[in-house]
Formats: C-alpha cells, sequence, structure tokens
C-alpha cells in the first residue's frame, strides 16, 4: 500500500508520515525533501531563483517519476495536489489521505513561516486571511481524496485503522 498525505502547509503532513512509516515499518518519502536534494537548495531558494512555476513543474515530476517501494508513505508539499493532474494520479497509484485542520488550527502550528516562500513576512492577521483564501481555491483537489480526517491531535494509530478501512 502507498499512502499520499495531502492538507495545508502546517498540517503535520512530514510528522505524520514518518509515524505512519513508523507504524508500517516501511519507507517514508517526503517530496520536498527530494526536490531540495536533488537542487542542493532550499525550497525558499529554489522559488526565490526559479519563480514558482518551475517549482511546480519539478514537483510533478518528481512526484510521478520516483521509483516507490509497494509500501511506503508520501508527504506531499501543501500546493502539489492542486497542480497538472496530480491528485488524480495519487488516487490511481495509492490511498491518498486529506489532514485537515481549520485555519486557526493552522495559524497556531505555523511558526516557522520564513522558510515557506509563500507565508513569508505574514502576521497572523494577514496569514489567517491568506489561508482562508487559499483552502477555498484548495479543498476541491485536497477533497479528492479518499480518506479525510482532522489531523490536530490525531493519534497515529487511530489514523492508520482509518486508512485501513478505508483500503478495505
Ligand atoms: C507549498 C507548501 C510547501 C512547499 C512549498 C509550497 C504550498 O510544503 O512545497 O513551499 O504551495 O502550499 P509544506 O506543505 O510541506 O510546507
Amino acid at each position: 500500500m502507498k499512502i499520499f498525505l495531502v492538507g495545508f502547509m502546517g498540517c503535520g503532513k512530514s510528522t505524520k508520515a514518518k509515524q505512519l512509516a513508523n507504524l508500517l515499518a516501511c519507507p517514508v518519502i517526503d517530496i520536498d525533501a527530494i526536490i531540495v536534494e536533488q537542487q542542493g537548495m532550499s525550497i525558499a531558494d529554489y522559488f526565490a531563483a526559479n519563480g514558482e512555476a518551475a517549482f511546480r513543474k519539478l514537483e510533478n515530476e518528481v512526484l510521478k517519476s520516483f521509483d516507490y517501494p509497494e509500501t511506503c508513505v508520501v508527504a506531499t508539499g501543501g500546493g502539489l495536489p492542486c497542480y497538472f493532474d496530480n491528485m488524480q494520479w495519487m488516487n490511481e497509484n495509492g490511498v491518498t489521505v486529506y489532514l485537515e485542520m481549520t485555519p486557526p488550527q493552522l495559524v497556531s502550528r505555523l511558526h516557522n513561516r520564513e522558510k515557506r516562500p509563500l507565508l513569508k513576512g505574514m502576521d497572523d492577521e494577514q496569514l489567517l486571511a491568506f489561508i482562508i483564501n487559499k483552502l477555498e481555491e484548495r479543498n476541491q483537489f485536497y477533497n479528492q481524496a479518499k480518506v479525510t480526517v482532522n489531523s490536530f491531535d490525531l493519534d497515529p494509530k487511530d489514523l492508520l485503522e482509518e486508512i485501513k478501512q478505508t483500503k478495505a
């Protein structure tokens, strides 16, 4: 089983991916981390040097060309499901899981905004407005996930049960 975790920045995709991979004793794959490694620079530096359109193309290429093990947990970048046919591709190749959080929950978790190019320099109020607006745009993609859970305070064992039930 390949599990693709999707959701907004700060919803805990990387942490939950590691926890699920631990429970399943399988590898965890982080698309942003692969890009950082391949390009030899941070996501923020990549955005600054090449722009967002180049980044979207690159994440699409990495998503589709990676040689995934049979069982693995994949953490995707917050925007990845919303470009090209990425969401459809993930649905065809694994179980997609939307880690949902309310906008105030996301604000409370997004402290390190400087490393996220889309959030640079925002205060809490600006960030809340940005999230509400972006979620309106992105939810149509996130909502195509097979499983949706509110991931605030979510026990990874409960999450795994939910995923297994959906798969069955
Ligand atoms: C982005 C989310 C980031 C990263 C990039 C763009 C987005 O990943 O891919 O900064 O558009 O939401 P995380 O969701 O892991 O922060």
